[in-house]
């Protein structure tokens, strides 16, 4: 059978990476796929950077030159950003190729307009890539566990922001000096406001909602907290007190609506996600039938995001000659069939927290924020007072609370902070338990 061709958009880390594999397993990809993938054309920013990685292959600086040419089945786009990717994706739909990306960004903001074009159209948008790297956390989703209710999903899906958090707690590090070794280690985004306030791990969370609800992608609905704020102190005393500090991503069905969610979490050190340290990524998912289930693997670079292109493009090869309506639809369900279930606002959402203040260690004070926190139905599970510091008057208090709705405690804290027995802010970090049940 005569080859698929694909043309690339970018030839960076990702796209390199994909021609390296698709060279070196050219073989085993054909055996699986039945026919040859091949390569023909390359759009890139600068033609003598990329020449050497090239070879052979012809190059262009513009990209329409791929998304145009009638020879390309398959276009493959790892340029990242929204404009011009938006674009160019929205072209190649209309010129009737099939789309690989690893876009998370476009995917979370333009999806819904994306595969709406592509379904119009009878071609595939694959996105394997865009989530946890090599992780196929979207065929799992998608395919694996569609027997399943997904009740809940929690990752640790920014490497960048985990390799910060196990360097806290490893070293002791403060925050902004490890995030400059994560720079100098490339992990880091071109922008890394968005790995570290969240932003990166809220669009891949946007895209595993989506497929494991069966709702529209909502990226401007997901609540969005970083780690910037977390201190050294947070994370010894959360070790301490038998939990690590991740930035989790969780999407739960509630009871009235969906929770989507970025932020800092304690989770009990005993659980394997809260063993996953590094840039290493992680997905724990809870079906109703299968259980918990747990991902873990490289969430980037270049031959592990390669490993998911390649996947994505086997799949649009052994289905592009299938009629549209037996494929795997873009978000897991028939898309007449997605969901209007709301996404529930920040105040509504229920979990456990661990609240951190800093008060005068004079008689009543205690009494004080425990009758704050029962006022408003909030208990607590656990609480730490620490020794004061030599010559200090003042003592770091650490609560732990049952699981309670995030609007009782957002109107505690502020009763607390108004004492004046309290000094400064109450840090609040959510806690997850992440049980099986
Ligand atoms: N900057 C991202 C991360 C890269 O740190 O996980 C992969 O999306």
């Amino acid at each position: 059978m005569k080859p698929i061709h694909v043309g690339l958009l970018g030839l960076g880390t990702v796209g390199g990476g994909t021609l390296t594999v698709l060279t070196r397993n050219a073989e085993e990809i054909t055996r699986r796929a039945g026919r040859e993938i091949r390569v023909v054309r390359a759009a890139v920013r600068n033609l003598d950077k990329a020449k050497k990685l090239a070879g052979e292959l012809p190059l262009t600086t513009n990209p329409f030159d791929v998304v145009d040419d009638p020879a390309i089945d398959i276009v493959v786009e790892l340029i990242g950003g929204l404009e011009p990717a938006r674009e160019l994706v929205m072209q190649a739909i209309a010129n009737g190729k099939h789309v690989v990306t690893a876009n998370k960004h476009l995917v979370a903001k333009h999806g819904n307009e994306i595969f709406a074009a592509a379904q119009a159209k009878g071609v595939m948008v694959a996105f394997e890539a865009a989530v946890a790297g090599g992780i196929p956390i979207i065929k799992a989703l998608r395919e694996g566990l569609t027997a399943n209710r997904i009740e809940w999903l929690a990752g640790i899906i920014n490497g960048t922001s985990n390799f910060i958090l196990t360097e806290m707690r490893d070293k002791g590090a403060a925050f902004a000096d490890v995030l400059k070794q994560a720079q100098d280690l490339g992990y880091a985004e071109a922008d890394p406001t968005f790995d570290i306030e969240g932003i990166d791990a809220a669009h891949k969370l946007t895209i595993l909602s989506a497929i494991a609800f069966g709702i529209p992608m909502q990226f401007d609905r997901a609540y969005t907290e970083g780690i910037s704020k977390l201190t050294r102190e947070d994370v010894k005393y959360a070790e301490e007190l038998g939990y690590r500090i991740k930035l989790l991503g969780i999407a739960r069905r509630a009871e009235a609506g969906i929770e989507l969610r970025v932020h800092p979490t304690l989770i009990p050190e005993r659980r394997l996600i809260a063993n996953v340290d590094g840039a290493m990524n992680a997905v724990l998912v809870k079906g109703d039938a299968v259980g918990p289930t747990l991902y873990y693997g490289a969430g980037a670079g270049s031959e592990p995001t390669a490993s998911a292109v390649v996947a994505d493009l086997v799949d649009v090869t052994r289905l592009h000659t299938a009629d549209p309506h037996h494929r795997v639809p873009h978000l897991a369900f028939q898309p007449d069939q997605l969901a209007a279930t709301p996404i529930l606002p920040m105040d509504e959402v229920r979990t456990a927290y661990y609240l951190r203040l800093r008060a005068f260690d004079r008689p009543g004070v205690l009494a004080d924020i425990t009758r704050i926190l029962a006022d408003r139905d909030i208990s607590i599970d656990a609480m730490v007072q620490k020794e004061p510091g030599e010559g200090e008057e003042q003592v770091d208090i650490i609560l732990l609370t049952h699981v309670t709705v995030e609007k009782n405690v957002n109107a505690a804290i502020a009763k607390i902070e108004a004492l004046d027995t309290v000094a400064g802010k109450v840090m609040r970090i959510r806690l997850e338990e992440l049980a099986a049940r």
